[in-house]
């Protein structure tokens, strides 16, 4: 059924701006689309009020409640979900090899699997997230689960089989056998995937896990695979000091350099963390049109330095938030935002006050709320190609329905947004629409 939101709502435009229009229409078709949306000073508006109650058709948001864009995870790995907060204090190879390695391996057995995807899934629909970019482990079978989880709950999802066959950097107990194996392995989850949701609304992805983790004749032979097949890449690039050295001491290069001749890099590439690019990596990625999947949580625990989202965005380099569950560790992108607001103030200031104020940090650094929101949203549906990110006519309905705090003081909508999403909590999210469907409803009491 066709249904008309009543609703005041923040959309973002651009990096630096967002647009609020209060009680408008949003009307939305069988489909999913929002097929137009009528402000309060047009000239039919009255009308088509009248029209959406006479068919029962209107839901009207209770007072203080807006309408978000569903947010964009651009970077998960659904099977890290149990090590969410462990061992954070370990440096990133040594995390990878005692903890993150030896759960992946257990997605081998199904009956692990599903209850891990079913509660990570439902949870992230309840932070408002309402698609995302997921890597799996090396299990078809344990990747497949998380496809048919996603479907039936309603998130629209991005998965990728991870490939990783580097015997050098990999555990026995947890690696793909060969090249071959990795490939055929990507080749038929791509296909499987394909076949089973027609409808795009799960899709396959590319997914070398990083360079460390994958020999040169898979990462050429995915790069092959990307040029031919017009899908989502996504892999971690120069995450942090030991990867982006490991890179170059392996290659004489950086990993946007060898991504970009393994084939790897193109319009459909996410690249996580990018925390130690060059000024010459830059300019291969915007060359490519690639973009970055900013994760601030985990940075702060792995990256060994915060990335320069201001400039970056600056440079229209595509960026989207990531939560990169379980290097950071939370699912909520409201707590990744702030962090990227956070972290990008400090790379401002500086963090050792016996150097002199104006040496400290980096000047521009900072990024605005306004702008965290932008790549929550629109920068993460760009990033993926999928039309969606913003409430916006022609676009799919996805959305979150948030109550605001208790307001003292009369605020700007500028300031509403930014209390919206700094003050938020998780229980104010009363509502969530994935393509028009109803996927997540905490209370009944956000409509009238
Ligand atoms: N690099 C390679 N694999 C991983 C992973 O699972 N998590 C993070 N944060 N970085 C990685
Ligand atoms: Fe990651």
């Amino acid at each position: 059924m066709p249904i008309t939101l009543k609703a005041s709502y923040f959309s973002a435009n651009s990096p630096n701006s967002s647009s609020f229009h209060e009680d408008s229409l949003i009307e939305i078709s069988d489909n999913g689309q929002i097929t137009n949306i009528i402000h309060q000073t047009a000239s039919e508006y009255s009308e088509r009020l009248s029209a959406a109650r006479q068919h029962d058709h209107l839901i009207t948001l209770a007072p203080g409640h807006f309408l978000l864009p569903g947010f964009i995870d651009l970077h998960n790995h659904a099977p890290q979900w149990p090590q969410a907060g462990i061992a954070l204090d370990r440096p990133l190879a040594d995390w990878l090899n005692h903890y993150t390695f030896p759960l992946e391996a257990r997605y081998a057995d199904l009956d692990f699997a599903t209850p891990v995807y079913q509660d990570l899934v439902t949870e992230m629909l309840a932070n408002g997230t309402t698609t995302a970019l997921y890597f799996g482990t090396i299990h078809n079978s344990a990747n497949l689960r998380l496809a048919e989880i996603c479907s039936q709950a309603g998130q629209r999802a991005f998965i990728g089989s991870v490939a990783m066959d580097n015997p050098d950097q990999t555990p026995d107990y947890y690696r793909d056998a060969s090249p071959e194996e990795a490939i055929n392995k990507t080749q038929t989850f791509v296909q499987a995937i394909q076949d089973t949701y027609r409808n795009g609304f799960i899709q396959p992805v590319i997914t070398p896990r990083f360079i460390p983790s994958c020999t040169t004749e898979t990462l050429q032979q995915l790069g092959q695979l990307a040029q031919s097949q017009h899908i989502t890449v996504q892999t971690h690039c120069s995450e942090s000091d030991w990867e982006h050295n490991y890179v170059r001491e392996r290659y004489g290069h950086t990993d946007s350099e060898m991504l970009q001749s393994f084939g790897l890099l193109n319009q459909h590439s996410v690249l996580a963390h990018a925390t130690q690019l060059t000024t010459t990596d830059q300019s291969i990625i915007k060359t490519e049109q690639a973009a970055i999947a900013h994760c601030p949580i985990s940075n702060a625990y792995f990256g060994n330095g915060i990335l320069p989202a201001h400039e970056l965005l600056n440079q229209g380099i595509k960026i989207g938030l990531g939560s990169d569950i379980a290097g950071g560790y939370t699912p909520s992108l409201y707590a990744n935002l702030q962090q990227a607001v956070t972290a990008s103030q400090i790379r401002q200031d500086g963090v050792d006050a016996t150097i002199a104020a104006d040496q400290r940090g980096v000047a521009n650094s900072r990024i605005s709320a306004k702008q965290a929101f932008y790549m929550a949203t629109v920068g993460g549906a760009t990033s993926l190609g999928i039309q969606a990110g913003a409430i916006e006519s022609g676009l799919l309905a996805d959305f979150q329905i948030v109550q605001a705090p208790p307001r003292f003081a009369s605020l700007t909508p500028d300031e509403q947004l930014e209390q919206l999403l700094f003050r938020h909590t998780r229980h104010q999210i009363k509502a969530v629409y994935v393509q028009g469907k109803l996927v997540h409803e905490k209370e009944h009491n956000w409509y009238e």
